[in-house]
């Protein structure tokens, strides 16, 4: 009892000595540092919870920590006193006395602070409802007012007189709570929403298909499964105005996917709020309307669309051409290009093709040549982006030039002649040889006959 009536005696002079004090502002759960620069090595250091002692060390190097109700969350080293997790009842004043050798004492009085920090209802916000966001800190009397504000998570002040939110996609994201300039904890919104997509969707004969649809904010199926009826994916062809389903999931039956209607496409991880449709290639009929509706308990729903085209490379006459024909290509989707995209030609290694204009999407070539053949592609660019390309196979055969012709034809006359001309030779070698038997046969003439 003499020790602490000591012990306050002290306390209340060396408060009144040592100057400022500081001001801790912390969050419940949070690690606490209370540090010191403490002035020599050689002295004892106290600390104090609103006046109960709870931990100490001596010059010697002993450290304890005595008993308290903090006893478990505290750590006490050389110039620190560490509370591990701060609990809700742990806030308060806390002490430092330093006693050394020398007639010197210091106290340090740290005001440790509780910033309440919160957001009410908590879990992902279906997109239109309220929320309200709590930052605020009760300045203990006697300490100059702590100032709190928001921020939005584009990192603008909120100055609203309340602190009431409506969950907008604009809103979704981290907020952050700040106290006097210095201390910042955020606060996270999550708000349902899918995530914005390129404006523009292309696929081709020769590309993936991938309908983007996912969530904003990393929230997962299990995030919304309490407050989720179903989740429907519908296509509406180019050519039609109907629109099919492709899938259903309902959150009270086990997962069925609906008819497919033949399109061959596959959900992507859907547990992982990817709602995305993919197939590993697309094709013609792909163009069209893809969407993906979320039906909440509350009756409310959220959908997003994309829009698809189809880019192919139209060859005319055709993708067989004998060399030396005229050649038109068209790299289209049938819908004239937004103005902001360009299209890109990739030719053959092989082909000797100048192109005049690279972007154009119509190519005309008077003649082509057997080098032509191979992959032609057309890619298609938005931003520096490549979207979506299409590939075609030109297979050319090789014809005869006219002076090929030519030369062709005298060769065929020159053989022609010399044929004829054998065949009249042999003829006449014939009947010469004939006419030579039958002489010898009918009018022998004997030797001796003229001579004698
Ligand atoms: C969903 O409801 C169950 C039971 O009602 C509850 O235990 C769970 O925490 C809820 N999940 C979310 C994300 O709200
Ligand atoms: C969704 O899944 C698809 C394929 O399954 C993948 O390509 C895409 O990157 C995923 N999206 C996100 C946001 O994870
Ligand atoms: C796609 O379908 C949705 C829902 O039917 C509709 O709101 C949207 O306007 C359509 N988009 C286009 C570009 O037609
Ligand atoms: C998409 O949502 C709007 C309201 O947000 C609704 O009017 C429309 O019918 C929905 N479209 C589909 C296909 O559910
Ligand atoms: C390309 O050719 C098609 C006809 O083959 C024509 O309809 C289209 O307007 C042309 N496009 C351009 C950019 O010249
Ligand atoms: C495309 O990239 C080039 C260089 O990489 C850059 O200079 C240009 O600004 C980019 N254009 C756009 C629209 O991002």
């Amino acid at each position: 009892m003499k020790i602490l009536i000591q012990h306050l005696i002290i306390l209340i002079f060396m408060s009144k000595k040592a100057g400022a004090d500081e001001v801790i502002i912390a969050v419940e759960g949070e690690d606490v540092t209370l540090r010191i620069s403490k002035p020599s090595s050689d002295g004892y250091m106290y600390w104090f919870k609103d006046s109960t002692r709870i931990a100490s060390t001596n010059s010697l190097g002993g450290k304890f920590v005595e008993e308290s109700p903090l006893k478990g969350k505290l750590s006490v080293g050389d110039n620190f006193l560490l509370i591990k997790s701060i609990g809700a009842n742990d806030f308060g004043q806390f002490k430092c006395q330093i006693k050394s050798s020398s007639p010197q004492q210091w106290l340090i009085v740290f005001n440790v602070i509780k910033l309440k920090v919160g957001r009410n209802p908590t879990g992902p916000l279906l997109p239109g409802t309220d929320t309200t966001l709590t930052c605020e800190v009760e300045t203990p009397r006697g300490l100059a007012q702590i100032k709190t504000k928001l921020k939005t998570p584009d990192g603008k002040d909120f100055s609203k007189a309340t602190n009431v939110i409506q969950a907008t996609s604009q809103y979704s994201g981290q907020w952050t709570c700040v106290a006097n300039d210095k201390k910042e904890v955020s606060i996270s919104v999550p708000v349902m929403d899918f995530t914005p997509a390129l404006p523009y969707h292309y696929t081709s004969e020769n590309s993936p298909l991938l309908v983007p649809f996912s969530f904003s904010s990393g929230i997962q199926l299990d995030d919304i499964k309490n407050v989720t009826q179903k989740i429907e994916w519908f296509f509406t062809p180019k050519t039609s105005s109907v629109a099919k389903k492709l899938f259903s999931l309902s959150m009270t039956k086990p997962f069925k996917p609906e008819v497919d209607h033949g399109r061959n496409l596959k959900l992507s991880d859907v547990t992982k709020g990817n709602f995305s449709l993919c197939r590993n290639q697309g094709q013609k009929t792909d163009a069209g309307n893809y969407t993906c509706t979320i039906t909440f308990r509350n009756g409310k729903t959220l959908n997003a669309s994309r829009q698809f085209e189809v880019l192919e490379i139209i060859p005319s006459p055709g993708a067989q051409l004998t060399s030396g024909q005229q050649l038109k290509l068209s790299c289209t989707t049938g819908e004239p290009l937004p103005p902001d995209m360009q299209l890109k030609w990739v030719l053959p290694k092989t082909s000797p093709q100048l192109l005049t204009d690279q972007h154009s999407a119509n190519l005309t070539f008077p003649e082509v040549r057997t080098a032509d053949s191979g992959n032609w592609r057309c890619e298609l660019w938005w931003n520096n982006i490549s979207l979506v390309s299409a590939v075609i196979t030109l297979q050319i055969e090789p014809i005869l030039n006219t002076w090929q012709l030519v030369v062709v034809c005298i060769a065929g006359v020159i053989l022609l002649v010399l044929l004829v001309l054998i065949v009249i030779r042999c003829r006449r070698h014939k009947q010469r040889r004939l006419r030579h038997q039958f002489c010898r046969c009918k009018n022998p003439q004997p030797k001796g006959f003229y001579r004698t």
